[in-house]
């Protein structure tokens, strides 16, 4: 890897299926960068036991993770790929990095009352503290750039803040890593309540479109979809359904929201839902029979993860030597 190049890291958890959202708000756009820049991607699957899993589900996920990483177009010869646990340097910075990350900035975070308010049985302290995690993700391998979706950059910024602090208590040691939000698809929505995130944890199955789902299913699910009574196709103010949908048409056609509008111009939703779904399935088909290949082959997965974890393990060794002489850890 070149050492000119300005470096990006992104994750996603291996905490359920993952929806268009995921796919349209981060890897998507993930697969640009890698042309452009020295990319780092990770599996967190220590992130995902924040909430309770099933361990043979979990693992079962976080092959598929990666199979529909590389489905998607996420290539093993052009960017690192791993899974987080294969990389102890990840769990070591985390400590030292929760031990420089104040209880009321955690007590701020925005995702921790959420899911707190929805796992009210099991509020641990690794929920609590899964920012100072993401900040030792981001922070190992003096990361530039984290394209996220607007619901992470609360915690950017806590790992910007923390990054300051450790750098002005210590001397200067971490990157100070800003986070890319993607103007186009950053924001999918739920198909039954558009005012909310599409979420693949979401209850509510029509509320969201898999990766994996049939061409049937995912019609069914856009048919079903939640819009207004105006009956016109047109981006705007109080139309939430109909702006997802446009949304997500424009992100898998191409096609700019004027496009949209002119192309279904005195036709009815029904039309348009049906295009809407055509065209997701028609996307999405590629990456699903790439992904069916790949999961065959445990062997071959498990050979890219073992390389990744390599490079990736040699990346964040550097870091941590410097973090541990720093707090004063005999080396
Ligand atoms: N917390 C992120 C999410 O829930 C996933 C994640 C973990 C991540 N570590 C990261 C994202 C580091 C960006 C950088 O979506």
């Amino acid at each position: 890897m070149e050492n000119n190049h300005k470096i990006v890291f992104s994750a996603v958890q291996p905490s359920g299926k993952l929806t268009i959202g995921n796919y349209l708000g981060s890897i998507k756009n993930w697969i640009a960068l890698q042309e452009e820049y020295q990319c780092i991607y990770c599996v967190a699957d220590m992130h995902a036991i924040t909430v309770r899993q099933e361990p043979a589900a979990l693992r079962q996920r976080t092959y598929e993770l990666v199979a529909l990483y590389m489905a998607s177009g996420l290539d093993p010869e052009k960017c690192t790929l791993f899974v987080q646990s294969h990389v102890p340097a990840h769990a070591q910075l985390a400590w030292v990095l929760n031990c420089n990350t104040m209880f009321g900035e955690l007590s701020r975070m925005t995702q921790f009352k959420d899911k707190s308010a929805k796992h009210a049985d099991n509020i641990n302290a690794g929920l609590f503290t899964y920012p100072a995690l993401m900040a030792a993700d981001i922070l190992l391998y003096q990361t530039d750039l984290v394209p996220v979706g607007q619901d992470q950059m609360q915690h950017i910024e806590l790992t910007r803040d923390v990054a300051g602090r450790f750098n002005s208590v210590y001397s200067p040691t971490f990157k100070m890593p800003e986070g890319l939000v993607h103007r186009n698809g950053a924001k999918i929505m739920s198909l039954s309540e558009p005012q909310k995130k599409m979420s693949k944890s979401d209850e509510n199955t029509n509320a969201f479109i898999l990766m994996l789902d049939d061409r049937d299913t995912i019609i069914r699910k856009c048919k079903r979809a939640v819009t207004d009574s105006e009956a016109q196709v047109r981006f705007g103010e109080g139309k939430d359904g109909i702006n997802n949908l446009m949304t997500i048409y424009a992100c898998f056609t191409g096609k700019t929201m004027e496009e949209i509008e002119k192309e279904f111009e005195g036709r009815g939703y029904g039309d348009f839902k049906l295009a809407v779904g055509e065209a997701v399935a028609d996307g999405l088909a590629p990456i699903q029979d790439e992904f069916a290949r790949l999961t065959k082959d445990k062997t071959y997965l498990e050979s890219v993860m073992a390389k990744g974890a390599e490079a990736a393990s040699r990346l964040a060794g550097r870091t941590m030597a410097k973090v541990y002489r720093k707090v004063g850890f005999i080396g």
